[in-house]
């Protein structure tokens, strides 16, 4: 049986689809085998950042209406073993998912994957709907900024109310809160909320802080999910966020802005 999990926001262009690539990757680089599907039909942004994009033949939407299986549909990645995507058609109507279809294609990918990762399209609308139905964990991915916050506490809401395990009565989703885009500079001049002011509004464990860095863009314009840029700091922040996904305990990084070293004051001084 899988873990599904689902990457969502509320709020648009907060980072869902940088972070589903990320932890999907990095599932699968500790030996999972994981599929990463993407919810956000009509868009299709995903494949760009996984960096399969001319490698789509058949997506979700064909899957849903039985136009082809799954064996056709799921892209194996080149980079990474134990790792799959299942695109989203770009051209179809987004209210053509519906929970029968999704939940035969979820229920398919159960019994051969161990994560199946569901990146949500922005919005409260049905993609998103789809997307956390069936979860069992969910990823809240937020900025720190008052209207991301307001989404992300507002999607909690219906995690706790609109899911498969809302309706069933079973144990609840387990929540993470990944604060993403992240700048301790503009922290500390009071024009971003920290980590403390978002952890006490939204009071669900953090599962990781990801700095905001240029290397993300550079990365997912080239197609690399930035988890495999090991020498990028967000790429190092979801490395650690994916060990405690599975379990591990590690120390939150790149949290306070970065201390000059004594070579670069000096530059700095002569300049
Ligand atoms: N840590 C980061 N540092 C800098 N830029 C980032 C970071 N995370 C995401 N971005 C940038 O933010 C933009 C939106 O990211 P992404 O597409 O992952 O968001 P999204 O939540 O999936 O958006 P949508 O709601 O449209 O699906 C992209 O240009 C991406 O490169
Ligand atoms: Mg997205």
């Amino acid at each position: 049986m899988a873990t599904v999990i689902v990457i969502t926001s509320g709020k648009g262009g907060v980072g869902k689809t940088t972070t589903s690539a990320a932890i999907s990757t990095g599932l699968a680089l500790c030996g999972y085998k994981t599929v990463v599907i993407d919810f956000d039909v009509g868009l299709r942004n995903l494949d760009l950042i996984m960096g399969c994009e001319r490698r789509v033949v058949y997506d979700f939407v064909n899957v849903i209406k039985q136009e082809s299986n799954l064996r056709q549909s799921l892209i194996k990645d080149k980079r990474v073993d134990n790792l799959f995507i299942l695109p989203a058609s770009q051209t179809r109507d987004k209210d053509i998912l519906d929970i029968e279809g999704v939940g035969r294609v979820i229920d398919e990918l159960s019994e051969s994957f161990d994560y199946i990762i569901c990146d949500s399209p922005a919005g409260i609308e049905r993609g998103a709907f789809m997307a956390m139905y069936f979860a069992d964990e969910a990823v809240v991915v937020t900025n720190p900024e008052v209207s991301s916050v307001r989404d992300s506490d507002r999607i909690l809401g219906l995690l706790a109310s609109k899911t498969r395990r809302a309706e069933q009565g079973g144990k609840p989703i387990k929540e993470h809160l990944l604060l993403t885009r992240y700048d301790p500079l503009r922290v500390d001049k009071g024009e971003m909320l920290s980590v403390e002011d978002v952890k006490d509004i939204l009071a669900i464990p953090l599962l990781g802080v990801i700095p905001e860095s240029k290397a993300v863009l550079q990365a997912s314009n080239a197609g690399t999910p930035i988890i495999l840029e090991g020498d990028s700091d967000a790429g190092q922040a979801y490395d650690d966020a994916v060990s405690r996904l599975l379990g591990e305990e590690r120390m939150h990084r790149f949290l306070e802005v970065e201390k000059k070293g004594f070579f670069s004051k000096f530059r700095l001084f002569r300049s």
